[in-house]
């Protein structure tokens, strides 16, 4: 039990302080800078109250480097200015691989070596930060300003939760000046923009700019309220203490006084290490819970960055490797639609070739009608575009300065470009379709045909979009079924098809004969059976003739499935047209492991929805979903009043506050592992 007795005298009073700001800084320093908790938040807020009430009771305890000032402080008029002992420089880019080169061949030329070492770290999108600590204790924080002086944001940096207020460790020099960058991590900025939508006050537009915003408050109980983050990269002064020999070691040492440093640094062999590193980050990076906008090459012995020394206001020695932009500027030249599988008709913009995110941009979805109306982009408008990795380019909003007088409205075409057929708009959707069906309009066969093949389908191995059009324009194929009615001859007559590649296509659809129930349900292209749907939908019937008869009631029964998507299934299965598809399909020879119906109330957590939001500790999403999913329950995407629980972990977003505001139950992971053993 904690010893609460703020009646004890004073010096017994200042060791059970100390030993509660230790404590408290321990378990800090596990939960927020190595991720990795080492008492339960209950616990840390007792051990915190503990300290703040004892803190209370007697002022002349309080230290300057206690964990309960963090909490922000009465509003600045204007921030102090700071001058930075050493300067904080910018650095040199490069965006191509022969800069990369041409920088390698500098240093070691520079060096007279044949080959260099170079730290790698992630080009954080933030701001960067000089933090000053003395004799360990955090006394005071300043952005980087022109570089030779900054703005003093110390109130504002003691909230930021990861950065310690007292180095840890035997090392501590009695001064160091600690260079980083302070970002906000993604869910953390879509929880703020949720909460900021919520209070009717602007939107930040990205990460960086709520960071921004987020530190440039003269009130720090705002900061207080805004989960930012920092990461060490770099030192300015340093006393009482050498400086490690190299860039690596300066950030192990970092990690070793507490202070937070990316687990994604590394060391590289020369300039073919550096790309070989670019090209895995470039690929990945969109799994980072920040943003980055490059990384950043440093040669790592300080003697050899000392030899090499600056050139202006950037080192020699070090490099920033941009990503390609993410966002351009152009024009939209028309705006025509396109039909989608199940009829939908989405308007999209044909831009003036533009080269964002590392490829060039021809088109650019506008969604929707309403959307095009919201964003008012017309025709002849100059427009910003995005496209954020794979992510489908898109049309942000338009310049108005740029706007010509003669730009045009979009109108929505009454009849569908492909077949003619009416286009219609239900008033519950925001979607307007082509009434023509897959029958009449060959731009849904083609949907459809691509969609039964995709990789979450039948995932028929190089089957893909053009081939698919010249399949359908030539009329070899109607439906799917058609594809296994397919020859050798036919398919190597096709352009761009050697004999090679016919035959492949031919194995991968021999090959996707053998799949699983689900997938076969995925594939069929249902309007509204999604991935999940279709799993629940092959376990709650476990075979095909079951489903291929189920009323609406019958379906109702499965945990996924509402009244709306019941009625799409059931339209589905009354339709002849799509009864002969699924009987010519299993007569091509598909086939999957057919099982009993399963009786759902066996499973003790049916109809039970769970949604997951953050990081667990342990478990990795997949894991959790399939525990769940094993128990009988569902996993969704979004919180509603039907959840039964929310499962939420480091970084819970909007979802978590969503939660909280319908009161829907929240749990960690510990708690959802008792509830599936309880059970
Ligand atoms: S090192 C002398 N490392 O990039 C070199 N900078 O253009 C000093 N940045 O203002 C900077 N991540 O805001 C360094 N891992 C990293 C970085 C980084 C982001 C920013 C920083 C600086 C700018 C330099």
């Amino acid at each position: 039990m904690m010893q609460c007795d703020f009646s004890a005298s004073l010096p017994d009073g200042q060791a059970r302080a100390a030993w509660l700001r230790s404590e408290l800084n321990r378990h800090g320093h596990a939960y927020y800078v190595l991720d990795n908790p080492s008492i339960p938040d209950a616990e840390y807020d007792k051990l915190f109250s503990e300290l703040q009430a004892l803190e209370a009771a007697h002022p002349a305890l309080i230290t300057v480097d206690s964990p309960t000032h963090r909490v922000g402080g009465p509003p600045l008029p204007q921030f102090a200015q700071v001058t930075h002992s050493v300067p904080m420089l910018s650095l040199n880019n490069g965006f191509e691989e022969g800069d990369i080169l041409a920088f390698d061949r500098r240093v070691k030329d520079g060096l007279q070596a044949d080959q260099v070492n170079y730290a790698i770290d992630l080009k954080f999108d933030g701001l960067a930060i000089n933090l000053r600590y003395e004799n360990g204790v955090f006394v005071q924080a300043a952005t980087r300003g022109d570089g030779a002086t900054g703005e003093d944001v110390t109130a504002n940096i003691r909230t930021i939760r990861s950065i310690p207020l007292r180095l840890r460790g035997t090392k501590v020099p009695t001064l160091i000046d600690v260079r980083g960058e302070v970002l906000m991590f993604k869910s953390d900025f879509s929880t703020l923009n949720a909460r900021q939508r919520e209070l009717g006050q602007k939107e930040f537009a990205n990460p960086r700019n709520a960071a921004a915003g987020s530190l440039r408050q003269l009130d720090s109980r705002i900061t207080a309220q805004r989960t930012l983050r920092f990461f060490s990269y770099g030192i300015g002064a340093l006393e009482g203490s050498d400086l490690p020999e190299s860039h690596s070691a300066l950030l192990d040492w970092y990690a070793d006084l507490g202070l937070p440093v990316c687990n994604e640094r590394t060391v590289v062999k020369g300039a073919d290490g550096l790309l070989h590193y670019f090209r895995n980050i470039g690929q990945s990076r969109m799994q980072l819970p920040y943003e980055i906008d490059g990384v950043v090459y440093k040669v790592n012995r300080f003697v050899e960055q000392k030899t090499l020394g600056f050139v202006s206001r950037a080192p020699r020695f070090a490099l920033a490797h941009k990503f390609p932009a993410e966002e351009a500027l152009t024009t939209v030249q028309d705006i025509e639609v396109q039909v989608g599988r199940t009829g939908a008709i989405t308007p999209v913009a044909r831009l003036a070739p533009v080269f964002v995110g590392g490829v060039t941009v021809t088109n650019a979805t506008l969604h929707n009608e309403d959307e095009v109306a919201r964003k008012d982009i017309r025709i002849g408008d100059t427009v910003i575009v995005r496209r954020a990795g794979d992510v489908i380019p898109e049309v942000v909003s338009f310049v108005p300065e740029q706007r010509p007088s003669d730009a045009r409205k979009f109108l929505m075409p009454v009849s569908c470009p492909v077949c003619g057929s009416p286009i219609v708009k239900l008033e519950e959707e925001a979607i307007a379709r082509c009434s023509g069906g897959w029958i009449k309009c060959p731009a849904q066969r083609k949907g459809g045909v691509m969609h039964f093949a995709s990789r979450r389908a039948l995932d028929i191995e190089g089957l893909g979009e053009q081939l698919i059009e010249q399949l359908v324009d030539k009329h070899a194929i109607t439906t799917a079924a058609d594809l296994y009615k397919l020859g050798f001859t036919s398919l190597a007559a096709l352009e761009r098809m050697a004999n090679k590649s016919a035959q492949n296509v031919l194995d991968a659809l021999e090959k996707s004969k053998a799949t699983t129930l689900a997938r076969f349900i995925y594939g069929l292209g249902i309007r509204h059976v999604g991935e999940s749907t279709a799993k629940a939908l092959a376990h709650h019937f476990g075979n095909l003739d079951a489903l291929l008869v189920a009323n609406e009631e019958q379906l109702l029964a499965v945990a996924d499935v509402g009244p709306v998507v019941a009625h799409s299934i059931r339209q589905f299965f009354l339709d002849p047209l799509n009864v002969e598809l699924v009987a010519q399909l299993r007569a091509a020879g598909l086939h999957w492991i057919e099982g009993p119906q399963r009786a759902p109330e066996i499973k003790p957590h049916s109809g039970k929805t769970f949604v997951l939001t953050g990081t667990l500790p342990t478990l990795t999403r997949d894991a959790a979903v399939e525990m769940i999913e094993a128990a009988g329950a569902k996993v969704a995407g979004s919180v509603s009043k039907k959840t039964s629980y929310v499962v939420a972990g480091e970084d819970a977003g909007s979802k978590l506050l969503k939660a909280q505001e319908l009161g829907v139950a929240i749990i960690d992971e510990a708690g959802l592992l008792q509830l599936l053993r309880e059970s």
